[in-house]
C-alpha cells in the first residue's frame, strides 16, 4: 500500500507542465485527439481541435511524463461574448486513467484561470455531464456554480450542466439575459446534430433548484 501511494506520488512528481504551441502539433495534436476522444461518447472531428489550437493554444495546457507521453490536457478559448463580457471556455479537459485522482486535472484546469484572468477574462464556462462526479467535484471546488442545466445535451441523451466561474466582480450584472448559447464552434454544433435550439434549459436558482 505504502509502495502503491509513493510509486503514485513518484509519477507525478516526475510531471512537466507545458503550454502548447503550433510548433508542437504534430508531436502532440494526435496523442491530444486521443485522449481526449476515449472518455467521450461522441467523437470530435480534427477541425473541432484545430479550431481551439490554432487561436487559442496559448490556453492549452499539458501534463507530460519523463518519456513526453501526455498524460493530461486542457483545451481552451477565450473571446467577446455577446452578453458583453470576455468570456473564457474550458472545452475539453482529460487525464490518463492511470494517473486519475492526483490533482492532474485540477493543475491544468487552475494554470488555464490564471491564463485567462491575466488576459482579462470576466468569466469561465463549460458545461459537463450531470453525472460525472470526478467534474463536477474538480470544478465546484474550484469555485464555478451550476447556471443551467441542459437537457439531452449530449448525443447519448444524457443532460450537461452549465458551470460559470466569474473572474470579476459585477460581471453576473452585465449578463442578465444570458442566451445560454454553447461554447463550441458552429463547426461543433452542427456535427453534434443539434444546437442551442435543441437543448432545452433549466435555470437553477440560488438554492441549487432547477427551475
Ligand atoms: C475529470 C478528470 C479530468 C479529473 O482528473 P483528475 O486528474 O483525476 O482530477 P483531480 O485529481 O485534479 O481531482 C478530481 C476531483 O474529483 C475527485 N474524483 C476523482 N475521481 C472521482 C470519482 N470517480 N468519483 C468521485 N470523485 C472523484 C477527486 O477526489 C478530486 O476531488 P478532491 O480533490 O476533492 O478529492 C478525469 O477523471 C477524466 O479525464 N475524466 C474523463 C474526461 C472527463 O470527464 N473530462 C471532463 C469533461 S468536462
Amino acid at each position: 500500500m505504502a509502495e502503491s501511494s509513493s510509486s503514485a506520488a513518484k509519477a507525478e512528481d516526475e510531471l512537466r507542465y507545458v503550454q502548447y504551441h503550433g510548433s508542437k502539433e504534430e508531436t502532440y495534436l494526435p496523442a491530444i485527439r486521443q485522449l481526449i476522444s476515449k472518455d467521450l461518447s461522441e467523437p470530435y472531428s480534427i477541425y473541432v481541435y484545430r479550431y481551439f489550437l490554432y487561436q487559442w493554444g496559448d490556453l492549452c495546457y499539458m501534463a507530460l511524463d519523463s518519456q513526453n507521453k501526455l498524460i493530461g490536457v486542457v483545451v481552451c478559448k477565450l473571446e467577446p461574448h455577446r452578453s458583453g463580457t470576455f468570456r473564457g471556455y474550458i472545452a475539453m479537459l482529460a487525464v490518463q486513467e492511470s494517473h486519475r485522482g492526483q490533482g492532474i486535472a485540477t493543475k491544468l484546469v487552475c494554470m488555464a484561470i490564471e491564463a485567462m484572468t491575466a488576459r482579462d477574462a470576466d468569466e469561465i464556462v463549460l458545461e459537463t455531464e450531470v453525472t460525472n462526479t470526478a467534474s463536477l467535484k474538480l470544478y465546484e471546488r474550484l469555485g464555478f456554480l451550476r447556471s443551467k442545466r441542459l437537457h439531452r445535451y449530449y448525443l447519448n441523451g444524457n443532460a450537461a450542466f452549465r458551470l460559470l466561474l466569474y473572474l470579476k466582480e459585477g460581471t453576473a450584472m452585465k449578463r442578465p439575459g444570458d442566451s445560454g448559447d454553447l461554447g463550441m464552434p458552429p463547426r461543433m454544433e452542427e456535427y453534434r446534430g443539434y444546437g442551442p435550439a435543441a437543448a432545452q434549459e433549466d435555470t437553477i436558482n440560488s438554492e441549487g433548484t432547477v427551475t
